[in-house]
Order: structure tokens, then sequence, then C-alpha cells
């Protein structure tokens, strides 16, 4: 006699149990891609750095010396580094030249584009809609909703060591928009 019709694909499971199987692994494998940028958010990065704080790194990759940074620049430069999650992030030389303990997020608050700084203005000027931010990052000009985010900047062994910014903003009173 031939075989009969009907014999179950997988004869050590139900068809029903099996299509249970195949939901859960769906449902688990849905649930598990959207916890992942959870998961990485709670790993800090690679680059070290105490409290989930990365070394700045000039455009190459490199740690920035702090030493050599401040030898080759003037006091009120604004000079972009490889921040956290490798944001484009500014340094900032002060007066007395030596590096503020704050750095600021380049990247523009209305759609994203990296925000040059203009010595001449002291100001940074987004070329893509016309916002403006004072030299410390203050938006003074829109359709920029938000001033530029910031970041604590601390000198470790010569080295600047970017953290995040979660206390008040100094420039508005307000809290971080960006945490
Ligand atoms: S992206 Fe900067 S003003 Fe629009």
């Amino acid at each position: 006699m031939a075989q009969a019709s009907g014999s179950p694909d997988v004869p050590s499971m139900g068809r029903r149990q099996f299509m249970n199987f195949l939901t859960f692994g769906a449902v688990t494998g849905t649930a598990l891609g959207a916890l992942y940028p959870v998961v990485k958010y709670f790993i800090p990065p690679s680059s070290g750095g105490p409290g989930g704080g990365v070394t700045a790194k000039d455009a190459l990759g490199n740690d920035i010396s702090v030493s050599k940074f401040l030898d080759s620049h003037n006091p009120g430069d604004r000079t972009l580094a490889q921040g956290l999650k490798g944001d484009p992030t500014y340094l900032v030389v002060t007066n007395d030249k030596t590096l503020a303990d704050y750095g600021l997020n380049a990247v523009c608050t209305h759609l994203g584009c990296v925000v040059p700084w203009n010595a001449s203005e002291n100001k940074f000027i987004c070329p893509c809609h016309g916002s403006q931010y004072n030299s410390e990052g203050k938006v003074v000009r829109g359709p920029a909703p938000l001033s530029l985010a910031l970041a604590h900047a601390d000198v470790q062994d010569d080295n600047v060591v970017l953290t995040p910014w979660t206390e008040t903003d100094f420039r508005t009173g307000e809290q971080p928009w960006w945490t």
C-alpha cells in the first residue's frame, strides 16, 4: 500500500505545535531585534574611559594629545574631533589657552547638518538652512529649535575624555534635551 496521504511533515510534532513553534521563533526573533538598541545603549563604547566616556580622536582616528593640540591652536579655536558615538564634536580652546571642560556636538538640531564654526562672526552658522548658534553652541537663530548638545571634556593622561552631559544645560538653565 502507498504511504498514507497527509502524513505529517514533522513527525515528532503536530502541525499546530509546529506552527506555534514557528510563531514563537518569529516573535522571539523580533523581540530580540527590538531589544538590540536597548542592550547596545548600556554597553559602553569600545574606546573606554570612565562612565561611558570616549577618548576624543582626530580625523585620522588617533587619540588627540592635549599638549600638542594646545600648542597648535589659538585661544577661541573650535576644532572638530570624533566624540561620543562617533559624533563630530567641537573641542574649545578657552581665552587662557586651556581646553574648555565642555565639547559641543556639531550636528545641527534642525535637520542634522554638521555646523561649521565661523570665527569672524564668532558663531556657528549652519550652511543648510541658516541656523545660528553662539560661541557656546546656544541657538540664537532658527529654524534650529534647540542648542547644540553638550558633552563633558576632561583631560586625563594628556587625552581628552568626553562623557555624556546629563546635568542642567549651563547655557539655558534647562534640563538637557539630548538625554
Ligand atoms: S540643518 Fe542646520 S539649519 Fe537646517
